[in-house]
């Protein structure tokens, strides 16, 4: 039977990465994007040919209600899940001292609750295929620290390590591995703009997309079944 995984957040750089190297694996991937539905079918030609079969989908994750559509209709086409790419998570910079409660509370259902929206209603079927869940926070989520210019981004994503950890245990279990990815700066931007970034990472160099997706494929197809629940830092030794 092949793989059935499900990428929330396809229509980013680092989900359209994950799509594409997780398709030479024979796998079904449903890829789902908020508004950006060019991006993902623009990616289906390109996952055909890598002998994949794929569905595209378009839902607001920060509603519960668009959160269980969405699995109904993962389910209702391929009939089981076997891997979940919690990937959506959109960076937000706002002075603390300036947001207002509405952006807080957009950025947090964003980051936060679209990842508890997506688990819950995922794990029934996760459970039944003895599955996998894949979050992402960002390298040196663990360090609590003031972070004045995204602190409801921060905190959103330190949310999503903790529940990590806490579906992590109690998945376990059921045979349910949930591991979290933590890129560091990913690259974006022009030369000059990835100059500057350079700068800051010890490595000298910002993450490569395509290196954030073959951690993902390594993490599901070749890491060992007692690796859950940890933070996996993908990063060049730089930390936010
Ligand atoms: N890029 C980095 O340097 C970096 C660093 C650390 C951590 N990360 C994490 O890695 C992940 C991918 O990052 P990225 O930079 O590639 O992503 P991104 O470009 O910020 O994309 C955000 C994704 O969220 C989706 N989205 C927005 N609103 C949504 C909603 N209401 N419901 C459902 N989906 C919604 C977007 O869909 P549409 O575009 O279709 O609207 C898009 O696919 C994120 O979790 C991010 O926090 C990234």
């Amino acid at each position: 039977m092949a793989q059935s995984i499900l990428i929330t957040g396809a229509s980013s750089e680092i989900g359209r990465s994950i799509a594409l190297e997780l398709a030479s694996g024979g796998a079904s991937i449903a890829l789902h994007c908020n508004q950006n539905l060019q991006a993902i079918t623009e990616l289906q030609p390109l996952l055909t040919a890598r002998g994949c079969a794929s569905h595209v989908m378009r839902y607001d994750l920060t509603r519960p209600d668009q959160a269980k559509s969405m699995l109904d209709e993962v389910i209702g086409l391929f009939g089981h899940l076997d891997v979940l790419l919690n990937v959506v998570g959109p960076f937000q910079y706002r002075d603390i001292t300036e947001m207002t409660p509405d952006e807080w509370q957009e950025a947090i259902a964003l980051n936060l609750h679209t990842c508890f929206n997506v688990t819950h209603h995922a794990q029934p079927y996760l459970c039944d295929s003895r599955g996998h869940i894949v979050n992402f926070a960002f390298a040196g989520v663990e360090n609590i620290k003031a972070w004045p210019l995204s602190a409801a981004y921060c905190a959103a994503k330190a949310g999503v390590a903790v529940l990590t950890k806490t579906w992590a245990a109690a998945l376990a279990p059921k045979g349910v591995r949930v591991n979290a990815i933590c890129p560091g700066l990913v690259e974006e931007g022009t030369e000059a703009e990835r100059k500057r970034m350079a700068e800051q990472i010890p490595l000298g160099r910002p993450v490569r997309p395509q290196e954030i997706a073959a951690t993902v494929k390594w993490l599901v197809a070749a890491s060992p079944a007692s690796m859950t629940g940890s933070l996996l830092a993908v990063s060049g030794a730089w930390e936010y």
